[in-house]
């Protein structure tokens, strides 16, 4: 028997799933929900972002969550950083790695970061030098698959950045589609063309499920050889800073997904969708996964009573 192929799962939803939501959701639960999802397999997760706490308040209390959570071991946890002064702020915070952010669009980075691409290059570039090594760095490019507010997103804009971070020794890329512009044929032919490119690179793709095609791109993605993806838990998040963002590809459904196919994801399902079971609860409102709701597949096997009587009846 061939094994089964590995697939990798970043969980995001304390961090980006998290940052869109209206109310602040209270430090004692993020902890609480980051060391559950440490329970259930992740290969990472990514807890917090070090942002400045005026752009993203949900976040301020990021060292306090680094601080507390428990740390278990074989997931990496990871935070989103803007700056030097996120990157001193997320290494004093003991994490395993530094998940770097700009976008290739120019106009979505100005009103995310309030400043153009090359200076926000020039600030990562600073960022890239402080660690020097130290702890490993991935980077985010946002938009990649187009822009909310310019369109399209030619693929060489992509590579373009791609090779600059390339070139500063970077772990890994995360190539985001930020606001769900991406289809499934598109992202077949980007990844073919950053798996040659990027070969030596830890390679994620990191969807939204805005248009509904988050799930048909995931498998566009991994039947073109991605093992690394970021999902969110209930399917929550998006950009504060993009129009229209909605939630990432929920990652239950994700995970449920590539399991029925025979892909070893390394999560425990049963004990992921009991979690995602209770974010409604922590959030206030419903979210859009759909496995937590109906189960897995694999479950369904009992007629209910009504369909036994039924068989008696007919039998
Ligand atoms: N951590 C904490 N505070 C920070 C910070 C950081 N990483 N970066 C900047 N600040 C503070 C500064 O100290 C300053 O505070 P003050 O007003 O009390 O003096 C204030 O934020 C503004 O600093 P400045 O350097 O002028 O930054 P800016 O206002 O141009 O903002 C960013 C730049 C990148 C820090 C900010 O836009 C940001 O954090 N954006 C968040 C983007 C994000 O996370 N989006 C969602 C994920 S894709
Ligand atoms: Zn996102």
């Amino acid at each position: 028997m061939t094994a089964k192929k590995r697939i990798f799962f970043n969980e995001v939803a304390t961090r980006d799933g998290f940052q869109i939501e209206p109310g602040f959701i209270p430090t004692d639960d993020k902890v609480a929900l980051v060391d559950a999802l440490s329970d259930c397999g992740y290969a990472k997760i990514e807890v917090t972002s070090f942002t400045s706490p005026k752009a993203i308040p949900m976040l301020r209390d990021a060292e306090e969550v680094m601080g507390r959570i428990r740390r278990a071991p074989g997931v990496e946890y990871t935070v989103l950083v803007p700056n030097l002064r996120g990157a001193e702020r997320a290494l004093e915070s003991r994490a395993d790695e530094l998940n770097l952010v700009m976008s290739v669009s120019e106009t979505h980075n100005l009103a995310n970061l309030r400043m153009p691409r090359e200076k926000s290059f020039a600030a990562l570039l600073d960022v890239i030098c402080h660690v020097d090594g130290k702890t490993p760095i991935n980077v985010s490019l946002s938009c990649c698959f187009g822009c909310p507010m310019e369109g399209e997103v030619v693929l060489d804009e992509v590579l373009r950045w791609g090779e600059r971070f390339a070139g500063l020794g970077v772990r890994g890329l995360t190539i985001c589609d930020t606001t769900g512009m991406a289809h499934p044929a598109q992202v077949s032919r980007m990844v073919e063309v950053l798996q040659q490119r990027f070969a030596d690179l830890q390679l994620t793709l990191h969807f939204h499920n805005t248009r509904g095609m988050g799930l048909a791109n995931v498998l566009a993605a991994v039947q073109s050889g991605i093992t690394r993806f970021d999902g969110s838990l209930g399917g929550l998040g998006g950009c504060p800073y993009a129009p229209g963002a909605s939630g990432n590809v929920t990652s239950e459904d994700a995970i449920h997904m590539l399991d029925a196919m025979g892909y070893d994801t390394g999560i425990d399902l049963s004990k992921l969708l009991a979690v995602a079971r209770q974010l409604p609860g922590i959030v206030g409102h419903d979210v859009p996964g759909q496995v937590a709701k109906a189960g897995r597949i694999m479950d369904l096997h009992a007629p209910p009573a009504s369909v036994a009587e039924l068989r008696e009846q007919f039998a």
